[in-house]
């Protein structure tokens, strides 16, 4: 049903009338089918977990603590769990103590959370662009004015996050809170060189300013290298946002805020107003997950099977891409972001993907204000590596059919069809200035 022919519209909070129901989450709807090989949903590779192992300790968890499990608990999360995610921060570098920590429903609640806490209709919040979808989508539920500040190679551009700040203070406005994805960022794939992290904590102090550190793939280097935590460098202005999607499982809707003492307050009251409490059963099941497994082995086991599937990834699209296509190297994470010429729409694109029976996320959607039709993501976690080179195979065949339509309609030198490995911005780098497989270039420039 379209919006527009909605009979309930005149009734709407301001905040719900303008959601657009999107024409991409019908696509969504097919990209589960066998035959398509997605590129789409950031989801971690569940083959990997020992079962057994998590189907013995929920039925441990219901018979040791049934009436527990099964009752309402506090709205701050367990102080058990809590304590437990406190070690989990600091195998990321990021100090915290269990006090500080509310236990929400995946990290999207945190991200949600802070939203209803800080935002109301047309405060700025300035944020990596792209950034996450579901960072994108919590500010635009509280009608944020969201500003996005370009990324290269080495993560967020924190000059231009500089002058935007100054140009902020000009017109009499400060940004309520920067929301960052500092390692492996998605959708982008890079992080945050360490320069810029200090650069980031200087510019909190000097402009007074709140960041929001999203924390969700810390652990998932490659080589198991861990960045400097924002929340080690100025703690009183960091909200950290963490979760056990990426290291655990998604399914258990486990992630957690660390955040000051009086900001996290807060913060409970207003996620007991939304759903009074975590669920006790699955707290305990990652409690105990935290406390009698092997949990750092896991997120090791992740960490190869996501580098050797992002390798292949890589491999592929060096071999099949057309020329005219960038992308980022990650070292990390779950993501590879891909830029296509500007006569390509990757959202009109979609719909001929999945015939082609290939799916991923079209840029727009990682960006408030329209950008992105030039790009999209690759998630390489979830796909096999015989599913990831067939993938590829079939989007490389797509964007080649593409640009030879293009050369036909505009001819061969037309600006439509220019390549976009000479362009500043995420399309010309990989993590930590390492540059895209053919066209290695650190310290590029806006997007
Ligand atoms: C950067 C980032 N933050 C937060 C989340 C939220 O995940 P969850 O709600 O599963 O913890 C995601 C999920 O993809 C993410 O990529």
């Amino acid at each position: 049903m379209r919006l527009d022919t909605d009979p309930y519209l005149s009734r709407y909070a301001d905040r719900a009338r303008d959601l657009a129901a999107s024409e991409i989450r019908a696509l969504f709807a097919v990209v589960n089918r066998p035959e398509i090989v997605s590129f789409a949903g950031g989801m971690p590779d569940t083959a990997a977990m020992d079962l057994d192992a998590v189907a013995q300790l929920t039925a441990e968890v219901v018979r040791d603590h049934g009436h527990t499990a099964l009752q309402y608990g506090g709205g701050q999360g367990r102080e058990e769990l809590r304590e437990q995610l406190v070690e989990v921060m600091a195998r990321g570098g990021a100090p915290a103590t269990p006090d500080e920590l509310l236990v929400t429903v995946g990290g999207q609640q945190g991200l949600e959370l802070v939203a209803k806490c800080f935002v109301d209709p047309g405060d700025v919040v300035l944020a990596e662009g792209p950034t996450y979808v579901g960072g994108v989508g919590a500010l635009s539920s509280h009608q944020a004015d969201l500003r996005h500040v370009p990324m290269d190679a080495e993560g967020m551009r924190t000059d231009l996050l500089e002058e935007a700040l100054a140009a902020l203070k000009r017109e009499g406005r400060r940004a309520k809170y920067v929301y960052t994805i500092p390692n492996h960022q998605n959708p982008g794939g890079v992080s945050l060189s360490e320069e810029r992290r200090v650069h980031l904590a200087e510019l909190a102090e000097e402009h007074d300013l709140l960041l929001l550190e999203d924390g969700a793939y810390s652990l998932l280097d490659f080589e198991g290298h861990v960045g400097t935590s924002l929340r080690s460098l100025v703690p009183d202005r960091v909200v950290y946002v963490g979760t056990m999607s990426k290291t655990f499982a998604p399914g258990v809707r486990t992630g957690w805020i660390a955040a000051p003492t009086p900001v996290r307050e807060r913060l409970v009251v207003l996620r007991e107003a939304a759903d009074l409490c975590p669920g006790n059963l699955t707290q305990l099941v990652v409690e105990r997950w935290l406390t009698t497994q092997p949990w750092e082995a896991q997120v090791k086991e992740y960490r190869a099977l996501y580098a050797e599937k992002a390798r292949t990834m890589l491999d592929a699209l060096e071999a099949e891409m057309p020329a005219e296509v960038a992308w980022t190297r990650p070292s990390g994470g779950m993501f590879v972001w891909l830029t296509v010429p500007r006569g390509i729409d990757t959202s009109a694109l979609l719909a001929k993907a999945i015939v082609n029976r290939v799916a991923y996320v079209p840029g727009r959607g990682f960006f408030g204000d329209g950008q992105g039709g030039d790009a999209l993501r690759l998630c390489f976690s979830y796909a096999s590596v015989e599913r990831i080179r067939e993938g590829v195979g079939r989007l490389a065949e797509l964007l080649q059919g593409e640009l030879a339509l293009l050369r036909d309609v505009f001819g061969a030198d037309a600006p439509e069809l220019a390549g976009r490995r000479d362009e500043p911005g995420i399309t010309g780098g990989g993590q930590g200035g390492g540059g895209t497989s053919r066209d290695p270039g650190p310290g590029w420039g806006v997007a």
